[in-house]
């Protein structure tokens, strides 16, 4: 939520901030602004809407201005419009800021700032962070050898509580750009003589494959000399550089007219590179080197929570599905913005596993350090490389699925589950199943990516149905086993992009009450592949049927029996049951995403979304 990107170096800054800010513009995209400093003054542009909205209020870019800070924003304290818009200029108009975080004590600083003469424009959090340096930057000495500038920005944060991300400029110091980090990600790109710091690495890979990652209460000051890293207490710390490990062309559209449409169709290839070197079939093992150390501890645990938010939630039943019947291990998935608030029980022997895309949901973050802090294992299954969770977790899985753009996770969710079945299968391996089956397995695990790149096949077939019920409002999708995490996923996708209301369900439970809801022509979903609750699900579907119900089925290739009740039918190839997950996911994903081309919605930026929820 809310992107940040600020440039310092020799070339013009304010074209390589638009651009950044363009590619960070999936973690928010209600206001956008820029900063530029030069020969000691500050300049702001900024404004309600989108980065295209900035650019048309944005002077010719000039040449000699070299050193800025933008933003694209994702609201929470403060209504969207052109004043709450970072980036947010100090009182004594010598300190701006651009932040991506919360400041949980923002208005105990801001009555306090305002008693000491401070003035406030906005309705921001933001803004206290601004003041409070500019505060201290103008009525404080500073320290003996320190530049007034870091050492404003050091005093200042120590006052505060909550998370951010910084990118700050003092007009005093027209050579100088300090990166804070606390909660929130914060790379800086180390290139050829210059230098960016970003929300994320979308924003650099342009410029240069070099960064660093600061940890929390790091201050990173940048002048075209270098960088040096310090902690509040003015510790210098020593960084090493890294790769960052995804190119351009991923984080491009290429043919594809949105994000969300090329990371479903590279679905093949992502699972393919999360699960290549890592099935060893002729070996019989799965190799995941990042808990290597913690595999004997997990095949003796008595139990595993997985915590997770939205689809990562998803992927995390799939895998209770699969510990419990690969390992028979017992095994629960929380919502992490529950478990983190709850009392949870971690007796010895239970190992925690947060599920992640982007490494920085705050809930799962904070349920991480809440089952750390109680003394459990946390392991992490997670895709941002150098992430906060990635970070935290005592150790993990990469997912390896490249950048995921799209707001809407598509790629995530089946290498989340693919990861997940690597492990269920290797600790199966290790506590109740033959070898022979575990082999048996791998082998099956392996076929998926072909599998998928099947079922791509469909996509105008799926856009066909899709346009067939683009009038209905209200959706039903409905799976057994396996295939009901699958259902929610389905329901939770169409609802975040299409904004049609939609309930996933185990199919069993509509009986139960949502039944009442089907009306002549309402779309039922039903993953209804071959597998132990097949003639169930049949039963659940004549149900539905026989109350108008539109019958849509995504069934297993060559069910000829399931034609005579499905209005609309959706084949995917036969796997076993424990994997289908991956396969039966892919229609519901292109279903979503059709429905909201044909809705005209703005697929990759979903109303009032943003991708890493990193706030409560
Ligand atoms: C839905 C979606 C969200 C995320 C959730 C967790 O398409 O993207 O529900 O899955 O916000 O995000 P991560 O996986 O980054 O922790």
């Amino acid at each position: 939520m809310c992107g940040i990107v600020a440039y310092l170096g020799k070339k013009t800054a304010q074209p390589i901030l638009i651009e950044g800010l363009k590619r960070l513009e999936y973690r928010g995209y209600d206001s956008a602004g820029l900063a530029m400093l030069s020969g000691g003054i500050i300049k702001i542009k900024k404004t309600k809407g989108r980065i295209n909205d900035l650019e048309k209020i944005l002077d010719k870019p000039i040449e000699s201005e070299t050193i800025g800070i933008g933003h694209t924003r994702w609201a929470t304290h403060g209504e969207p419009n052109s004043v709450n818009a970072h980036p947010h200029l100090d009182y004594t108009g010598k300190i701006v800021v651009v932040h991506n975080g919360i400041i949980e004590n923002y208005s105990t600083l801001k009555t306090w700032l305002q008693s000491e003469g401070a003035k406030f424009v906005s309705d921001t959090d933001t803004e206290v962070i601004s003041n409070l340096i500019g505060y201290f930057y103008a009525t404080g000495n500073g320290a003996a050898g320190q530049n007034k500038f870091e050492w404003a920005v050091q005093r200042a944060l120590k006052e505060i509580h909550g998370t951010y991300g910084l990118a700050i400029l003092c007009s005093d110091f027209p050579d100088t750009l300090i990166g804070a980090k606390n909660g929130s990600p914060l790379i800086l790109g180390v290139g050829d003589s210059e230098y960016l710091l970003a929300s994320d690495a979308a924003a650099i890979v342009e410029h240069t494959t070099q960064a660093i990652y600061p940890a929390n209460n790091e201050v990173v000051v940048i002048t075209a000399a270098g960088f040096h890293t310090k902690t509040l207490d003015n510790v210098t710390v020593t960084e090493t550089i890294k790769k960052i490990e995804f190119s351009l062309e991923q984080i491009e559209l290429g043919s594809f007219p949105h994000h969300m449409l090329k990371e479903i169709f590279e679905q093949p290839k992502s699972l393919s590179t999360c699960m290549g070197g890592r099935i060893d079939i002729q070996n019989n093992r799965i190799k995941l080197g990042g808990i290597a150390s913690y595999l004997r501890e997990l095949t003796r645990t008595r139990r595993i929570i997985f915590t997770a938010c939205g689809t990562a939630f998803h992927a995390g039943l799939v895998g209770e599905f699969l510990f419990e019947h690969l390992a028979r291990i017992p095994t629960e998935t929380e919502y992490a913005s529950e478990f983190r608030y709850r009392n949870p029980i971690l007796e010895d022997g239970t190992v925690v596993i947060a599920i992640s895309q982007s490494g920085e949901t705050a809930d799962t973050l904070a349920a991480v350090e809440q089952a750390k802090e109680r003394g459990a294992t946390v392991l992490g299954i997670v895709n941002v490389v150098g992430s906060s969770i990635a970070r935290t977790t005592d150790a993990g899985i990469y997912l390896h699925a490249g950048p995921e753009i799209g707001v809407a996770s598509t790629k995530a969710f089946t290498a989340q589950v693919a990861v997940l079945s690597m492990l269920a299968i290797e600790l199966g391996r290790r506590r109740h199943i033959s070898s022979f089956h575990a082999t048996e397995c791998m082998k099956e695990l392996a076929k998926i990516p072909d599998k998928i790149s099947r079922i791509l096949q469909q996509s105008d077939h799926i856009k066909q149905i899709a346009a067939a019920n683009i009038d209905r409002n209200n959706w039903l999708f409905l799976g057994r086993g396996f295939n009901y995490p699958v259902a929610l996923e389905g329901a939770l996708k169409l609802k975040e992009i299409s904004y049609i209301h939609a309930e996933g369900l185990p199919a069993a439970e509509m009986k139960h009450g949502p039944i009442a809801l089907i009306v002549d022509g309402m779309p039922a979903v039903f993953i209804a592949t071959e597998g132990p609750q097949y003639d169930k699900i049949m039963g659940n579907i004549a149900e539905v049927k026989a109350r108008g119900g539109k019958i849509i089925v995504v069934a297993t290739e060559g069910d000829n029996n399931i034609k005579k009740y499905a209005d609309h039918l959706i084949t995917v190839p036969d796997a076993p049951e424990i994997f289908q997950p991956m396969l039966t996911v892919i229609p519901l994903q292109l279903m979503a995403y059709h429905a909201a081309v044909l809705r005209g919605h703005d697929v990759d930026k979903p109303r009032n979304l943003a991708k890493s929820v990193t706030v409560e």
